[in-house]
């Protein structure tokens, strides 16, 4: 089955080029009006842009569900109206919203329908789908179940499985996490961005959500009313560039968006005011942090506190140079005392940082930014 998408498109992730495409629907709607993008090879490039704008369409001519009424989509450099139309649709790889799954198939079935498809015996395609449930960061004893017995959560993670199956040169998702609640969406981004640091796909994704888009994106797409393109960019640029009104008002207020793409590197945590779990202390003279023998946070101790006292939960935490800004202002927001809570990658406490000294960062980063 991986050879099959190979002949699509050679070895790797393609290039998707959109050369003046057009699509009038039978009814004479103008779905998209002679568009001109390049979604760059194992890279993420997401759509935005109000409803009916053409995103959809734009997506589903790229594997030909669709197919346009003018101009043409390379693939890898290859025309796309050349290439069968068959291999094609199961050789790209395409997540939507709800997941889209066969209900009376179990997840492994589901997974697995593509290579079974094209031929894969029962035994590869069971290994092929615990390996992609594993990638996604699903349990594999899941794989007996059935679509209604996972949350949405679980169920987008098959969807993707599923997409992943074919060893896909160009992955389509269409709002595939616009169903479920905000935690778990940001879950299955970080998982996103996880498994393409990996996988290295050539993603084209579609979302209404700018914070989504800001985050997942390498570039971004803003479509306007009439299925034209106002503006393609990087995150950075659209935010701090925008071309005209319509996009400025689309992408909304980017100070606060900035905040999702800076990182924390820069940040300088003390910590003097981290008490250790084994420290004889009493007294507190102000709000302190207790760790653990492992330097995990356990919670904050109140001024006055003495040893075994009753801890205020410590909330959220950010890994210093692996979380962005925000998460690093959430977690001074969610303190008792403004002061966010930095960590390694191994959760273990490196230190707190207070508002003040989060400031220098962000304005060096917001005056890199418009150099
Ligand atoms: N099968 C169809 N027949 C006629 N018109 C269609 C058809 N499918 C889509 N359209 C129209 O084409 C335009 C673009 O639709 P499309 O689905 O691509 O928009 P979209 O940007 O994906 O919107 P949304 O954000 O709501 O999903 C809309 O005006 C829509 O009504
Ligand atoms: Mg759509």
């Amino acid at each position: 089955m991986a050879s099959e998408s190979r002949q699509l498109t050679g070895d790797g992730p393609a290039s998707v080029v959109f050369e003046s495409v057009s699509k009038r629907y039978p009814d004479g709607t103008l779905g998209v009006d002679s568009i001109d993008l390049e979604c760059e090879a194992g890279k993420i490039t997401v759509f935005v842009g109000p409803s009916g704008c053409g995103k959809t369409t734009s997506l589903r001519m790229i594997n030909r569900m669709i197919s346009p009424t003018s101009g043409r989509i390379l693939i890898g450099r290859r025309d796309a109206a050349d290439l069968d139309e068959g291999a094609l649709r199961r050789g790209i790889g395409y997540v939507i919203q709800n997941a889209g799954l066969f209900p009376h198939r179990t997840i492994a079935d589901n997974i697995a329908t593509v290579p079974v498809l094209l031929g894969a015996k029962r035994r590869a395609a069971r290994v092929l789908a615990i390996e992609l449930m594993e990638r996604v960061g699903l349990d594999p004893a899941l794989g007996r179940k059935y679509p209604y017995q996972l949350s949405g959560g679980q169920q987008q993670r098959v969807g993707v499985a599923r997409a992943l199956a074919a060893d896909p040169p160009v992955l389509l998702m269409d709002e595939p996490f616009s169903a479920v609640d905000p935690v778990v969406r940001l879950d299955l981004q970080n998982e996103l961005l996880r498994l393409q640091r990996d996988i290295g796909k050539t993603i084209v994704f579609v979302t209404h959500d700018m914070d989504e888009a800001v985050r997942l994106a390498d570039r971004i797409v803003v479509f306007q009313r009439g299925g034209t393109i106002a503006q393609t960019d990087t995150p950075e640029k659209l935010l701090t560039e925008p071309v005209n009104a319509f996009v400025r008002d689309f992408t909304g207020d980017s100070g606060i968006k900035w905040l999702s793409l800076m990182g924390t590197s820069g940040i300088e945590p003390r910590a003097d005011r981290v008490v250790h779990e084994s420290d004889s202390f009493s007294g507190l003279d102000q709000w302190r942090l207790l760790v653990d023998a492992e330097e995990r946070a356990l919670g904050w101790l109140r001024p006055g506190a003495v040893a075994g006292d009753e801890l205020v939960p410590c909330r959220r935490t950010f890994v210093l140079g692996g979380d962005v800004m925000r998460c690093a202002l959430d977690s001074a927001l969610l303190s008792p005392v403004g002061q966010a809570v930095a960590t390694d990658s191994s959760q273990r406490v490196l230190g707190l940082v207070d508002f003040p000294s989060l400031e220098p960062a962000i304005n060096h980063h917001r005056s890199q930014a418009h150099a």
